[in-house]
Order: structure tokens, then C-alpha cells, then sequence
């Protein structure tokens, strides 16, 4: 067997297949982008989503990647099983409508078994298939002649690849068999026949034959294009390469590992010789050493990737798997917060192949170091809460176990086996039902989204080219080419709306974040169409949306007039964007990333991922730096050139998460802003005229969205709308206190008004006015409920002086009123029985039909009010109360 290190089987595998012409693509951000319905990238094919079902097309029908890549389904299996991890690479080689079965597996065998490559030995390796795919084990038998017994059918539960909705299929698994030593009671294939829990067979290979599409209710048609989907998982490989027991004595995760030992004073060791004897206690002692060589990793590539901890999404399971680490360093008895001590680790055994990280090291450290420390000062809470529970109770309960999980991040291990150390038991069994319900939820909440979207057999095979002019003009002759209309091609339309290509277009379809173009069609009889949206197209030919009052053909030729003021002031924001974006990074730090944008004619939005919200120092900070850039007026560059030339000579910024062509168009404003982008841009920053955040907030994980203006026109608007609603509020508030004044002190109020007269709405004083509207509405709602009770008494005064009549054991109070309200009526209530001893009241409130009735608790072991209400016969009542007062409607 060869022996390789992790970073040669990613080369070999990304070599071999780019040797049978397959595009690399680079990993993306585990954050994935425009799928609600994934909240980790969990695979290579979660990345290509838009090639498989068509929506784009691929830059290669034959791809291949490693893809960084979470789970997190299984956490507490992590560090207990031989093979779980948080993160992984999945190698993967994919064919979107080109090569299928034969092909994939006769490639997959080449890899794995000739000695130029991977060179495992055949005997070591057997495979499943799905028991009705025939083709697929005729071409294992046949022509790869595999024996007998190294091939097993399996069942739909084990050999087929589906998630509910889109495109999947049978799939083919590769196992490989790492001896009798690994299977105790020698069951042989058994285990794989029957599907068994095992260390003995490691499958490292899946082959998803992706041939129907799932409509989401289980109903199944052929795809119009076959793909191939294949996964293989890279530490699993390194495992075997390196002749290891797990994953976790590999060159990935062993040099984290002895990190920890020596954190721990060498007082406890990672022993992994003789491995299926180890005692119950190292095995204890192994287990914390790999839950946080896991742990750490996944950490620090979701917060190079922008995930911070928080507790929402993503956020929360980055601070679960800090506090999970942290606390198994207790069990290391390693004082402290340390973790932030492992990313150098991290960033030696991994930054071959994902460079970017060691930039990050810096602020990875920080935020890892700022969440531990604020965990360790609740953790100390957590165990007093844990220890008052065990001195108390004989069994912890579920929802005891679930709050010291959610609140202190206990583990559930950590608190069984404190519990166990005092002879008190867990409630497992229902903790993991509460557990589930929580998780189901959340499931929910992202399966309503969703997951793919159907290949559409036209859009995948529509081939016709379309040229975009819009960069240069904004209206030319055009020539309708292709016409159609639910998922059909049509040749002429009659007052319908359809979707149109033309030979050229100056329409911008919406894209990178920039709002489509809209405008008019106009044929030669000067009939106006108007064009009401626009999207790109696979092979990106803008796809136009039209509604047509007449009748038009194939072939007809129009004049194509774009809105050329949305045009400018989407162009205007879209600059804007970019000037932003530059601005937030030179104040916060380039640790705030962009996480997507959207800008049309009305304004943009940016999200940033940060640790925090900025500060309203910082948000003028950005707004001066925005200004000054717009005096300098930068000019506008857009340069052609290689993704390489564009990343290394101009530093422009690319978003991780996105894919680029091999030409990239880069725009730059001075040596102030560098993006890679498609869009429209203005000639040069004095266009903006001037900027303005008008909102941040946060979207949960560390996610922050800036909304905000470009134009003065726009920014005077915002500001007088702004002015007037809160000028409004204002009056409205003044006008009552006028009323309120010949009972109360109005001045104070008065005051804060004339102070808001005297302020001007302008930009920089925003926060002025909104703090001041503030105050006016605290103090306004403080005069309020001092005039209401002022009126109150005055309307309840007469009726206070009643005297009770004396009855037996009790002294009763008999009252119809007309002129009180139902919250004037209760303060009468409260205040007769405060006055008065041993009070049963009965009010007739004529004005509102209700009926009340109040016993004074003195009363309540031998009268209830909502008795006595139950037992009024003067009138028919539809009520309810308690033991003190019970009230209700009269009917008759
Ligand atoms: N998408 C398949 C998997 O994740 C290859 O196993």
C-alpha cells in the first residue's frame, strides 16, 4: 500500500481527473450562497446546485473539486466513532449531462487501483449497488469483472440518493476492507450484506447515478439531462493511506493533538497503539483529545469564511462546538481558555490547499479567545446549577439536562457523567425526544424552502446566443430569436405575456447583485411592449420578460429602449456599493466581508460579516471616508484580465462564494475600490453625490445588513420624510398635552419640543432627532398615566363615599354606574376594597353592559367571585374570573 500524505491524495485526485478533462473548481465558503434550504455547504454538489438543475451552465460538462464541507447532524458522535467529524473534504467528480454509469465507475476503478495512481490492492476493495440498477452491476461484473463476492445489492434505504426534492438516483458505494483485526466476531461480508455498523469495511467512495427528478412529493421522471454526483471522503483516504485506526492519527488532525498534550503539562496522553484495547478511561481521556482537534478545525474555517458565534444558525453551532471543546479541556485539566492556541495547527496542516486562512489568523484567534472567555464565566454558573440539581432530585430531568445544554453548554456527556459520579441518573431517553423536537424544528424551518430547483428541459438545452450592448447603449435595434412560454417554444405570441431572447439586447439582466434593466420594445408601427423583468439564461443570454398587447413573431425586429433612470440611479447605487464596501473595511478592519448585495433604482444593501454591530462612532467613521473618497472623484477603470492577474497585481476583492469565468471584469475606483463585478458602473465617484447608511442590522450570525442611499435628491427625500413623520409624532403629542395641562405640569415637555423646533434635519444629526423623539414619547407616556389617574379619581370620587351594607359574615356593596369605563371601573373596585373590610361588590356597568364582581380575599375560604358570579339570577351573564373578581357581558 502506498503511503501518502493528505495534500498528495488531493493532488492525485484533482490530477487524475483534470487528466480526463474535467474543470477544477476551487472550494467555496461553507456559507452557501442563495439556498435557504442548506444552512452548511454538506457536500461537493451543494456548490454546482444551479449546473444540476440548469439554471446555469456549467464552464465544463466534466468538473472535479474538493470541497470543504459540514455536518452537523451527528455532533456527539464526534470523538466517540472512529470516522464522525464535524468538517470534511469531499473529493468529488461530476458530469452535468455527459459521461454516466460506465463511464464513472470504469474512472473510479483506474484511480483507485492502478499502480500510476492510488494503487489499492483489488482484493481490498467491494462494492454495492442498488438491487435494480442491472446496468450498474452488469458493468461491475462484466466489464470491470469484479467477483461475485465482492459486489452486494442493497436496498433503497442504503443505495439510493435523494433528498426529497430534484435531481437523484441509485448510487454505487466503494468499500474497502481493512482486515479481520477490525471485525471481532469475523462476520465477513455479513457486515456489508446486512448493512452493518462496522470498522472493519470503510466505504470511501459514492457514486450518484442523478437520472430522475424528485417533484417533492415522491414522484419520480427521467431528468432531461443524466448526471453523475460523486463523493469521496478525503480524511477517510488519508486514514487508509496512512495505515491509521481513525481519522484522527492522520497529518491532519495529529499535529492539533499533540498540541493538546502538551497544553495538558503531558499530563495525558493520546495513546492510539494496540488500539481496539484501550482502557475505559484513556478512551475517555482519546475522546476529549479528538472532539477538539474536530471541533477547532471546523471553528476556524466558518469564521474565516464570516460565520461568528452567536445564537442563531450557523452562529450557534460555532458556539456550541467552542463550548464543547472548551469543556473537554477541563476533562484535559488544562486551565483556561486555550483554544484560540490551536489555530496555528489548524492553518499549518491545512493552509496547502486553502491558503486564504493563514490571512485570517488574526482575527479567527480573537473571536475564539473572546467566546471562550465569556463561556468559562458561565460554565462555573452551570455547575452550581448542576450541583443544587443533584442535591435536590434523584434523577436530573430532561428539561433540566436541555436547559444546562442550551443555557451553560453543558453536553449531555458532561452532565451524565457528573450526575453518575453522585449516584444520580439522567433522563436520556426523553432529552434526546426534547432534543429532536428542537432539531425538528429547525429542520422545518429550512425545508420550507426550496431545496433545488426543477430542471427546466428548455432552459437546459437553450443554446441560442445573445450578445449584451448594454455597457455602451441604452437603446438599439434588436431582433427577436427565441420565443417561449411554459417550458415550450413558440414562434409567435398574441396579447400574452412571454419570454424573449434577442440577437442583442441592452438590457442588463439582473445579476451580481444589480437590479434588472425595464423598459419598452417598439415595432415599426410605434405599438410600445414593455419589458418587465430580466434574468440570464444558462449559456447567459438575457432571458426578457414581455408582455405583448399584440401580435409579434420570430425574426420581427424593434427598437429596444432601456429605463435609462432606473439605469442611472442603479448604476449610482451599485458604485455606491462598492464604495461602501471599501469605506466599512478601511474603519472596521478587512475582517468585515461581504456576504452578497442587492441595488436597484431605489438604494442598496450590503450584509458584512463581523463580530458585532459597528458603533455609531464607526458608522460616521464610514460616512466620512465615503466623502472624502467622493471629493477625490476616483474615476472609474474597468479593466479585462485572467483571475490570477485580477486577484494578484490589482488586489481586487472576489467573493469566495462566487464563481468567475476565466476572463474577469474588474471595476476600479482609484486605488481606493477593486472589485470583480459584471455590473454598471458610474463614469466616477462625484456621480454619487453623496451617501447615506440609513439603517444596520442584524441578521443573526454575525451577519450585519447596511441599507443605505446614494443621490442628493434621494438622501433630501429620506431625510424630509424621515422629518416630517417624526415632526407628526411630535405634534400629535404636543396637542395632547395641551389638553393635559389644566390638570398637570406640561413644561418639561414643552421644553423638549422647542428644542426639537430648533433642529434642522441633516444628515449627521439623524441620531439627534431620533433621540429626542425618544424622550419626548417617554416622558409624554409618563404625563399620560399621571393625567389618567388624575381623571380617574376625579370620576370615581363620589362613588367612593358609598358605606357598605352589613350582611351575614360579610358586608356588600350594591352599584350601577353609567359614566366609567372598564379600566376606571377596576380602579374602583381596587380602591373600594381598600377602604373597606371584608367587601363583596357587585357593579352594574350600564354604559359598557358588563357586571362585576369583587370578593375581598379575606373572603376566599368561604366566597369566590367567580361563584357568586355563576350564581347572579337578576341577569343573564357570559363571563369568567377567578376567586377576587369575576366580569362579564350582560346578555339580555
Ligand atoms: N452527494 C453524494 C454524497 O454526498 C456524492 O455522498
Amino acid at each position: 500500500m502506498k503511503k501518502l500524505s493528505t495534500n498528495q491524495i488531493r493532488d492525485m485526485w484533482i490530477d487524475f481527473f483534470k487528466k480526463k478533462e474535467h474543470h477544477f473548481l476551487e472550494p467555496v465558503s461553507l456559507v452557501p450562497v442563495n439556498d435557504p434550504s442548506l444552512l452548511w455547504i454538506n457536500s461537493g454538489v451543494a456548490t454546482l446546485k444551479p449546473y444540476f438543475d440548469g439554471r446555469l451552465t456549467p464552464p465544463s460538462p466534466r468538473l472535479t473539486n474538493s470541497q470543504k464541507s459540514i455536518r452537523t447532524n451527528d455532533i456527539e458522535n464526534v470523538g466517540v466513532t472512529a470516522r464522525h467529524q464535524t468538517m470534511f473534504e469531499m473529493l468529488g467528480n461530476f458530469s452535468i449531462g455527459d459521461y454516466f454509469k460506465k463511464e464513472a465507475i470504469t474512472m473510479a476503478w483506474e484511480l483507485l487501483t492502478s499502480e500510476k495512481w492510488f494503487g489499492i490492492d483489488k482484493n481490498l476493495l467491494y462494492i454495492t449497488v442498488y438491487e435494480e440498477d442491472i446496468e450498474a452491476y452488469d458493468i461491475w461484473t462484466k466489464e470491470i469483472k469484479i467477483e461475485k463476492d465482492h459486489i452486494f445489492k442493497g436496498s433503497r434505504d442504503t443505495n439510493f440518493w435523494d433528498v426529497g426534492q430534484g435531481p437523484c438516483g441509485p448510487n454505487t458505494e466503494i468499500f474497502f476492507d481493512r482486515g479481520v483485526e477490525w471485525d471481532k466476531n469475523n462476520l465477513g461480508t455479513k457486515l456489508l450484506k446486512d448493512d452493518i455498523e462496522n470498522d472493519r469495511y470503510i466505504e470511501i467512495w459514492n457514486i450518484v447515478f442523478s437520472q430522475y427528478n424528485n417533484d417533492g412529493n415522491n414522484n419520480y421522471t427521467d431528468l432531461p439531462r443524466k448526471n453523475i454526483d460523486t463523493g469521496a471522503g478525503l480524511e477517510r483516504l488519508a486514514s487508509i493511506f496512512q495505515n491509521t485506526p481513525t481519522n484522527f492519527e492522520t497529518d491532519i488532525f495529529l499535529p492539533t493533538i499533540k498540541e493538546l498534550e502538551k497544553l495538558s503539562d503531558n499530563k495525558f496522553k493520546y495513546i492510539y497503539n494496540d488500539y481496539q484495547n484501550i482502557d475505559e478511561n484513556q478512551t475517555k481521556i482519546n475522546t476529549a483529545f479528538k472532539v477538539i482537534a474536530d471541533h477547532i478545525r471546523a471553528v476556524v474555517f466558518a469564521i474565516s469564511d464570516g460565520v461568528f458565534p452567536s445564537n442563531k444558525d450557523r452562529g450557534y453551532i460555532i458556539r456550541r462546538l467552542i463550548r464543547r471543546s472548551s469543556v473537554y479541556g477541563r476533562k484535559l485539566e488544562i486551565k483556561g481558555s486555550f483554544l484560540h492556541k490551536l489555530v496555528d495547527k489548524v492553518i499549518d496542516s491545512m493552509s496547502y490547499f486553502y491558503p486564504y486562512i493563514i490571512e485570517k489568523k488574526a482575527i479567527v484567534s480573537e473571536v475564539i479567545l473572546n467566546e471562550e472567555e465569556k463561556f468559562l464565566n458561565t460554565l462555573n454558573k452551570g455547575y452550581e446549577l448542576l450541583e443544587s440539581i443533584i442535591k435536590d432530585n434523584k434523577v436530573v430531568s430532561a428539561e433540566n439536562a436541555l436547559l444546562l445544554f442550551e443555557s451553560y453548554g453543558f453536553p449531555i456527556e458532561l452532565t451524565t457523567e457528573i450526575a453518575n459520579e453522585n449516584n444520580v441518573n439522567v433522563d436520556i431517553d426523553k432529552y434526546n425526544e426534547l432534543l429532536e423536537n428542537v432539531k425538528d424544528l429547525s429542520r422545518k424551518a429550512r425545508k420550507a424552502n426550496k431545496a433545488w430547483n426543477k430542471q427546466s428541459p428548455i432552459l437546459t438545452s437553450l443554446k441560442v446566443e445573445s450578445e449584451f450592448v448594454g455597457y455602451e447603449k441604452e437603446e438599439c435595434e434588436v431582433k427577436i430569436i427565441y420565443m417561449f412560454v411554459d417550458d415550450k417554444e413558440i414562434k409567435e405570441a398574441n396579447n400574452q405575456t412571454v419570454y424573449v431572447i434577442f440577437d442583442k439586447t441592452p438590457f442588463y439582466a439582473e445579476k451580481g447583485g444589480q437590479a434588472a434593466d425595464n423598459g419598452f420594445i417598439i415595432d415599426e408601427n410605434n405599438n410600445y411592449f414593455k419589458v418587465i423583468d430580466v434574468q440570464q439564461g444558462p449559456n447567459k443570454q438575457n432571458i426578457h420578460t414581455i408582455i405583448f398587447t399584440d401580435k409579434v413573431k420570430v425574426n420581427q425586429t424593434f427598437k429596444a429602449i432601456i429605463d435609462k433612470d432606473k439605469r442611472f440611479l442603479t448604476m449610482k447605487n451599485h458604485s455606491g456599493t462598492h464604495i461602501l464596501q471599501a469605506a466599512i473595511q478601511e474603519v472596521l478592519g478587512k475582517e468585515a466581508l461581504q456576504n452578497g448585495s442587492y441595488n436597484d433604482e431605489n438604494g442598496f444593501r450590503i450584509d458584512i460579516s463581523y463580530k458585532r454591530p459597528p458603533s455609531k462612532d464607526e458608522v460616521m467613521k464610514i460616512h466620512k471616508v465615503v466623502e472624502r473618497e467622493i471629493k477625490n472623484d476616483l474615476k472609474r477603470e474597468i479593466i479585462h484580465c485572467s483571475l490570477k492577474e485580477a486577484l494578484d497585481k490589482y488586489n481586487a476583492l472576489a467573493l469566495f462564494t462566487e464563481k468567475y469565468d476565466e476572463v474577469v471584469r474588474v471595476i476600479k475606483f482609484g486605488s481606493f475600490s477593486c472589485e470583480l463585478c459584471g455590473g454598471t458602473h458610474v463614469n466616477s465617484t462625484k456621480e454619487l453625490e453623496d451617501l447615506l447608511i440609513i439603517n444596520v442590522e442584524s441578521k443573526g450570525s454575525g451577519l450585519y445588513r447596511y441599507t443605505a442611499l446614494t443621490s442628493h435628491s434621494t438622501i433630501n427625500n429620506y431625510l424630509s420624510d424621515l422629518y416630517n413623520s417624526i415632526k407628526d409624532e411630535v405634534d400629535s403629542m404636543f396637542a395632547k398635552a395641551k389638553e393635559f395641562e389644566q390638570k398637570i405640569d406640561c413644561n418639561q415637555i414643552y421644553k423638549l419640543v422647542d428644542k426639537f423646533k430648533t433642529l434642522k434635519i441633516k444628515k449627521d444629526n439623524i441620531d439627534d432627532l431620533k433621540d429626542i423623539l425618544l424622550e419626548i414619547k417617554e416622558l409624554f407616556k409618563n404625563l399620560q398615566k399621571k393625567y389618567r389617574d388624575i381623571s380617574v379619581e376625579d370620576k370615581i370620587k363620589n362613588y367612593k363615599s358609598i358605606s357598605p351594607n352589613p350582611k351575614d359574615g360579610f358586608n356588600e356593596i350594591k352599584l350601577e354606574i353609567n359614566d366609567l369605563d372598564d379600566f376606571e371601573t377596576k380602579v374602583l373596585i381596587d380602591e373600594l376594597q381598600n377602604i373597606n373590610d371584608n367587601l363583596i361588590i357587585h357593579i352594574i356597568n350600564n354604559a359598557k353592559q358588563t357586571y362585576y364582581v369583587s370578593v375581598s380575599k379575606k373572603l376566599n375560604p368561604n366566597f369566590s367571585a367567580i361563584d357568586i358570579f355563576k350564581s347572579v339570577k337578576s341577569h343573564n351573564l357570559k363571563g369568567g374570573g377567578n376567586s377576587v373578581l369575576a366580569q362579564g357581558k350582560i346578555i339580555n
